[in-house]
Formats: C-alpha cells, sequence, structure tokens
C-alpha cells in the first residue's frame, strides 16, 4: 500500500561502526572519505525507508569537521528525513564518535544530504510521502530544510548570474594580498 504521509519515525535510521586501523590516514586519525562514505550510506538507507524506492545522493550540504576520530573509537550516526519536497527529501545526519577508555563522547559532525528517489526503469524523479510532523523538534527541522533549500536555490542562482557577469581581469587586480602568484604564458 502506498501511504501518502510516513511519520518521520518510520525511516530514521542509527548506525554504529568501529574504527577500525585500516580506517586511518597518514596522520593516524580516521581519514575523512570513511566518514563520508558511512554517511551517504545511511542517508541512502533513511531516505530509501521513507520513500520505499530506489534513491540518489543530489548534493550534500555543510560537512564541516569539528573533532578527528580516533582509531579504536566507536561512530554512530543518526540520520532523519527532516524536509521532502516532491521528489527530493533532506537527510539530517549527526555523527558522534565515542572513546569508552576515557568515556568521552564528542559531536564529529551534522551534515545534511538531498537525496531523490528515482523511478527504476526511467529513471526519473518520482513523487515520495509527506511527513507527517509529530513534534516540535520536527516542525522545526522541516522549516530549517525548506529554508536551507531556497537558500541554495537562490545561491545557485545568484553564483550563476555572477559567473556570467565578472571581468576576470579586474577581478584578477584584487589579487594583490591573496596567497597567489600570476604568470600567464607570454
Ligand atoms: C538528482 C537528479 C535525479 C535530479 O534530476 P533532475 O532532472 O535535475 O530533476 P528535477 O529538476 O526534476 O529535480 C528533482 C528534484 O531533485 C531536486 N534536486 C535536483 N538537483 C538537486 C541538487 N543538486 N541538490 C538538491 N536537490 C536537487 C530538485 O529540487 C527536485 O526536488 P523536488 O522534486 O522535491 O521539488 C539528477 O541530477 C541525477 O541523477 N544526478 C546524479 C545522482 C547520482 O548519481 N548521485 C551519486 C551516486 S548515488
Amino acid at each position: 500500500m502506498n501511504e501518502k504521509f510516513r511519520l518521520v519515525t518510520d525511516s530514521q535510521v542509527i548506525l554504529k561502526e568501529l574504527m577500525v586501523p585500516s580506517y586511518a590516514n597518514f596522520g593516524g586519525k580516521v581519514h575523512g572519505g570513511v566518514i563520508l562514505s558511512l554517511m551517504d550510506k545511511i542517508a541512502y538507507t533513511c531516505a530509501a525507508s521513507h520513500a520505499k524506492s530506489y534513491c540518489v545522493t543530489a548534493s550534500v550540504d555543510s560537512v564541516n569537521f569539528l573533532n578527528p576520530v580516533e582509531v579504536g573509537e566507536l561512530l554512530t550516526l543518526y540520520a532523519s528525513v527532516n524536509y521532502v519536497g516532491r521528489s527530493s527529501m533532506e537527510v539530517g545526519i549527526r555523527v558522534e564518535s565515542e572513546d569508552f577508555h576515557a568515556g568521552v563522547c564528542k559531536h564529529t559532525n551534522t551534515s545534511y544530504f538531498s537525496m531523490v528517489a528515482l523511478n527504476e526503469e526511467t529513471r526519473k524523479p518520482l513523487a515520495v510521502p509527506g511527513l507527517i510532523l509529530s513534534s516540535e523538534t520536527e516542525v522545526q527541522r522541516f522549516v530549517k530544510g525548506k529554508l536551507r533549500k531556497l537558500a541554495k536555490r537562490q545561491y545557485t542562482e545568484d553564483f550563476a548570474k555572477l559567473g556570467d557577469d565578472l571581468d576576470f581581469a579586474q577581478e584578477a587586480t584584487k589579487l594583490k594580498k591573496e596567497n597567489c602568484k600570476i604568470k600567464l604564458p607570454k
């Protein structure tokens, strides 16, 4: 049965993964790419659970690593559908790492994945069920998700326009205090 609306809690996902030595980078900390891959995995699981269909990652917003993750720590990812459009869903992901020995839990990052449901045969975007918002937090997350989508669209439009109108020769004269040297071929 295709439901028109689904509860946020129906598709919430928690993923736990131990940070093993093979996840380390040259500096001995967990590679950022490992965390991104786990985030992509949980975003897909959460979005596909809501949409009950195949989904793709359309974009990823704001991945700011606040703290390094150490080998031996337990990483926990919490994912929830914050906002739903027609075929797109914003999945909010909070990542925490836990050091058992020290008894310390750190916030690693909070990021937002835009996922789009697709018809597997036609590869066209597919309408997804709406969200039943049953707490103040869920209402706030939905509002923020909607505002992020509008802000991103505005930014994309503004930046595209800026690119069309830019006088690059003029802009290049403003690079004197920047960390670059212009050495164009003669
Ligand atoms: C994401 C994708 C399906 C959008 O296709 P499209 O033809 O632009 O579709 P539309 O313009 O009809 O947009 C469909 C929805 O996606 C959203 N969308 C499109 N591009 C987006 C982006 N970069 N970021 C966030 N949302 C996006 C639109 O806002 C729209 O949302 P809505 O239906 O809720 O209003 C298409 O660009 C694609 O297949 N990209 C490749 C995805 C991929 O391979 N990911 C990596 C591996 S999983």
